[in-house]
């Protein structure tokens, strides 16, 4: 094993796009920014240097923090932010996982456009379980707005409404033709016919889940949240925000110009949505320069099967041995609340939907980040600044059949609260995710921090114990899973990793609105103390 460093400096740039200029903050002044490359089981150390006047932290979203949760860099859950003019340094090994990962801001919106690609190769030259490609290329999926991207969040907080969709969707920060001014502003990847390309695909996008597919090309799946699939060829993937997938794509078709195209999986109210999609041009070498291109067939924004297709296709590439024995059983509702209160609320401070505030929860509980990380105050036993109360199922809300809530959607409330879970090490968890949104218009993408879990089964409807079949023998190892939209999934994992661990909506401004919870994973000795202590220049709040 080896250490990689990285130097890494937050700073604004400014950058021309749509016909208007701004500045927006990067990590060296490159959008997206640099990537991190690494083998499996390396070290990894990122000096941060905050040169802007904003807060900034960075998670390696994917990256499983054997025992170094302190280097996880979600804001006020592991740590404080580093202020403006500060720096902190991140060191942490890559146990055991390979494949294509990438790395964020985890405060605020910063992660619109403060976001790069990490790839970790297989160690010793392990070669890739499918036929090596002629190339690798990285395709980051983004949005872009003309705005600022913390107004925008302000005024969408303050409004109570939904934020405005992006001016543009991005393929490696390239909106494509069909934009303003943009022409010339397309990413192009000049493929030799007949070999065979790896692209790693990463949806860095803030608020939106994307379909991806290139013009009469087959897509091959090989890899999904860096870990090994069994090949599953389509012809369009989707990828929610935080997901990653490794397709390969063969240049078998004439010699031309064909469209990549980007576009949004809305599954509701999706007039707003329709007609736009970024463009990137797949080009074989010999084509004519100044051809026109062909354009890509994209699934309906509200195309649910073409999403299932593909959630269908991820299997994982072995047998694996899920556990059959369940020590915790947690049910937790997902959804978009229309009034931040409960029945127990006094009516006046109760909004109705159209001139009330949409806030989002877990079990009803609208997520709240303490003033000091939640790992310090328990690593500190600093009381008062969050509850041990997460509930195992929504149980005040609902009533209960079967061991499944028996009158789901009913998701109009929520109370405030930074409550979390505490999990005994080595505790065998099952998680039954039920989106429930009476509002909502997509698949909650839920990711969690240190670990990755096995997608044992999902569906459509209300969960149902009775009915619901599981997958315990090739499902897919992911650290985010799709929770389709008025559907449920079921994920399990061994909590074997001490930590404070956060879970949350990939979508910011779910996670804004408070689509979150923490997990606190004790150790074997049953607290965290011995754990590596926390860096002596960890930021103070
Ligand atoms: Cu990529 Cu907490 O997320």
């Amino acid at each position: 094993e080896s250490t990689r460093f990285y130097d890494f400096k937050v700073q604004t740039k400014r950058v021309t796009k749509l016909c208007n200029s701004k500045d927006i903050v990067t990590v060296n002044g490159m959008y997206p920014g640099p990537v991190v490359y690494a083998q499996e089981d390396d070290r990894i150390i990122v000096k941060v240097t905050n040169k802007t006047p904003f807060n900034v932290t960075i998670h390696w979203h994917g990256i499983r923090q054997r025992l170094s949760c302190w280097y996880d860099g979600p804001s006020f859950i592991t740590q404080c932010p580093i202020q403006a003019g500060q720096s902190f340094t991140y060191n942490f090994t890559v146990v055991n996982q390979k494949g294509t990962f990438f790395w964020h801001a985890h405060v605020s919106w910063l992660r619109g456009t403060v976001h790069g690609a990490m790839i970790v190769y297989p160690k010793n030259r392990v070669p890739f379980p499918f036929k090596a490609p002629y190339q690798e290329q990285l395709i980051i999926l983004g949005e872009y707005w003309l705005q600022d991207l913390q107004q925008i969040e302000h005024a969408t907080l303050v409004n109570g409404g939904a934020p405005p969709p992006a001016d543009a969707y991005t393929i490696n920060s390239h909106p494509g033709p069909n934009y303003n001014c943009s022409i010339n502003d397309v990413y192009q990847l000049n493929v030799i016919p007949g070999r065979t390309y790896l692209l790693r695909l990463i949806n860095a996008g803030l608020n939106t889940e994307n379909f991806f597919s290139i013009a009469n090309h087959n897509l091959t799946i090989v890899e999904a949240d860096g870990e090994y699939t069994k090949p599953f060829t389509t012809d369009t993937v989707m990828l929610g925000p935080g997901q990653t997938l490794n397709v390969l794509v063969s240049a078998d078709r004439p010699v031309g110009k064909y469209s990549i195209a980007v576009a949004p999986y809305k599954s509701g109210r999706i007039v707003k949505y329709q007609n736009v999609s970024a463009i990137a041009y797949f080009n074989y070498i010999g084509a004519e320069s100044n051809s026109s291109y062909l354009p890509a067939k994209l699934p309906k924004p509200d195309d649910k099967l073409a999403v299932k297709t593909v959630m269908d296709g991820l299997r994982s590439l072995n047998q694996v041995s899920v556990f059959k024995e369940i020590d915790k059983n947690i049910f937790i509702t997902i959804g978009l609340n229309v009034k931040k209160c409960h029945s127990k609320t006094p009516k006046q401070n109760c909004q109705a939907m159209n001139n009330g505030v949409l806030t989002a929860s877990m079990n009803n509980i609208s997520f709240v980040h303490p003033h000091i990380s939640i790992l310090e105050a328990y690593y500190k036993k600093i009381n008062g600044l969050y509850t041990e109360d997460f509930p195992d199922a929504p149980s005040k809300f609902y009533d209960f059949v079967n061991g499944a809530p028996n009158n789901i959607p009913y998701d109009t409330e929520s109370l405030n609260g930074t409550r979390t879970k505490v999990l005994e090490y080595g505790t065998k968890v099952q998680l039954i995710l039920q989106n429930t949104g009476t509002v909502n218009i997509e698949n909650h993408p839920i990711h969690i921090h240190g670990y990755s879990f096995y997608v044992v089964g999902y569906g459509t409807g209300n969960y149902n114990p009775l009915t619901a079949q599981f997958n315990l023998v090739d499902p897919p190892y992911m650290n985010t899973i799709g929770v389709p939209v008025g559907g449920w999934a079921a994920v399990r994992f061994v909590a074997d990793n001490p930590g404070v661990w956060y879970m949350h909506c990939h979508i910011d401004i779910h996670q804004s609105w408070g689509l979150g919870m923490v997990f606190i994973v004790k150790n074997g000795k049953g607290d965290l103390e011995s754990l590596p202590h926390p860096p002596p220049d960890l930021p103070t709040c």
